[in-house]
């Protein structure tokens, strides 16, 4: 088909970049990929393309309606990305059901609303790095851990509500559905635990009502219980491991480019610059989780068959050379044009997107400030990738937060 070879992906994620160059070299800005249980996909990996495709009624999410090896079985629950294709809730509906599914969560996100939990984020942030405060001058400690995980983890949990002794088994759901290599066993077994975990906290929260998001998802009626739980699946896991990986990918990118981390320190450029310039170039999500051609697409010399699924690839997108020129794989914070769509566009454009960018604009300030001295604990060729083709990050930051020799 096409006379091209579908490139098979990495499942482990271990170059994420290098997999991104190597499926543009495939040009017509869309590359054809091999998905894992050998299933024909394709990955956008361009800019313009991707706008274009990500507003056409002739790309749709919704497995159900629009996926024939979903439809008919061939694929099931024991395939590596079924999470992604399992959930009931906007990000697996099409048309106006998109809008249906969003709208009794989206309110709560606005702009306007998010702007009054400064205050709370401000709290939280402080109370974490008190906590770091107390590690012993010259220890090694894993900033992703330690830091980034728990700011989003606790802004996220206590907006919904999760009890305490609940959390960390709902945000470790959500942090197994990137994973793209498990076996047909665990992803099985991961949509079960999620399921039920998920249906646990709907019943408590029905027995317990409170003034949190989930009790105010429930009373406005509008979601099934399925829906409910999916619902809830994909906010709590978006919420929480995007935003890690922006923070890390953040402070790495700050601690290898001491030369801009001195331009921001000299009021030359602003953390929103570094946010953007971080998001641009280190897309939190690496290839997004699936869309199907609703009819066969022709794309330059290229036709998507209908029913093939689709993949994002906004960290490709993010470098896209036709927009961002030669320079477009350099982390540069004086960069005139940032432009990237890792937020997304369109109907399915992240929600989350402004409490995520006040989340990283009140921490990384805070932590630099806090700690002026932090600096890399391994070489940035050691860092492990996170193991998974859907994200871009990495298993651990280990840094010095403090020096004995640097605090005399
Ligand atoms: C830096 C952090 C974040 C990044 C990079 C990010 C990225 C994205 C992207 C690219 C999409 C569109 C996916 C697609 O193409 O279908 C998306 C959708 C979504 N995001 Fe985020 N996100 C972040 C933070 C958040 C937060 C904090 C929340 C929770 C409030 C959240 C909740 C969601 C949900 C529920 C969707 C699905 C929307 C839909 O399908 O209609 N995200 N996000």
């Amino acid at each position: 088909m096409n006379g091209r070879c579908p490139y098979p992906l990495d499942v482990t994620g271990q170059d994420v970049h290098g997999e991104a160059k190597a499926l543009r070299e495939q040009g017509s800005g869309i590359a054809m990929v091999e998905l894992p249980g050998s299933i024909r996909g394709w990955v956008v990996v361009a800019h313009e393309l991707a706008m274009e495709l990500l507003i056409s009624p002739k790309v749709s999410k919704n497995p159900r309606l629009h996926w024939p090896a979903w439809i008919s079985g061939e694929v099931g629950t024991d395939w590596p990305l079924a999470s992604w294709t399992e959930m009931r809730n906007m990000a697996t509906a099409y048309g106006t059901e998109v809008q249906r599914l969003r709208s009794p969560i989206v309110k709560a996100f606005t702009s306007r609303r998010v702007r009054t939990m400064e205050p709370y984020i401000e709290r939280t942030v402080r109370h974490l790095l008190d906590e770091l405060t107390r590690a012993p001058l010259d220890e090694v400690l894993d900033l992703k851990r330690d830091f980034a995980y728990r700011l989003p983890a606790t802004v996220i949990c206590d907006l919904f509500g999760v009890p305490e002794q609940d959390r960390a088994a709902l945000l470790g759901s959500g942090e197994n559905a990137p994973d793209s290599s498990v076996s047909p066993e665990k992803a099985e077994a991961d949509i079960r635990a999620w399921h039920e975990q998920f249906s646990k906290l709907i019943a408590f929260k029905r027995a317990n009502p409170a003034d949190d998001l989930t009790t105010d998802l429930i009373n406005a009626d509008v979601l099934t219980d399925e829906e409910l739980i999916g619902t809830l699946f994909s906010v709590l896991g978006a919420g929480s491991e995007t935003v890690v990986i922006l923070i890390t990918h953040a402070v790495l990118n700050l601690l290898t480019h001491p030369e801009q981390l001195a331009i921001l320190r000299e009021g030359r450029a602003t953390w929103e610059d570094v946010i953007e310039e971080t998001l641009r170039v280190e897309s939190p999500i690496n290839l997004q989780p699936l869309r199907f051609a609703v009819a066969d697409l022709h794309i330059g010399d290229v036709v998507v068959p209908k029913g093939d699924p689709i993949m994002l690839g906004y960290a490709a997108i993010g470098r896209d050379p036709d927009v961002h020129g030669a320079s477009a794989d350099d982390w540069d914070i004086t960069r005139a044009d940032k432009r990237h769509l890792s937020f997304g566009h369109g109907v399915h454009y992240c929600f989350g997107a402004p409490l995520a960018r006040l989340e990283a604009r009140i921490a990384l300030p805070a932590l630099f400030e806090r700690f002026p001295d932090m600096r890399l604990a391994v070489e940035p060729k050691d860092l492990e990738p996170q193991g998974t083709f859907v994200t871009n990050g990495h298993k651990a930051l280990p840094v010095v937060l403090r020096s004995g020799a640097a605090t005399g």
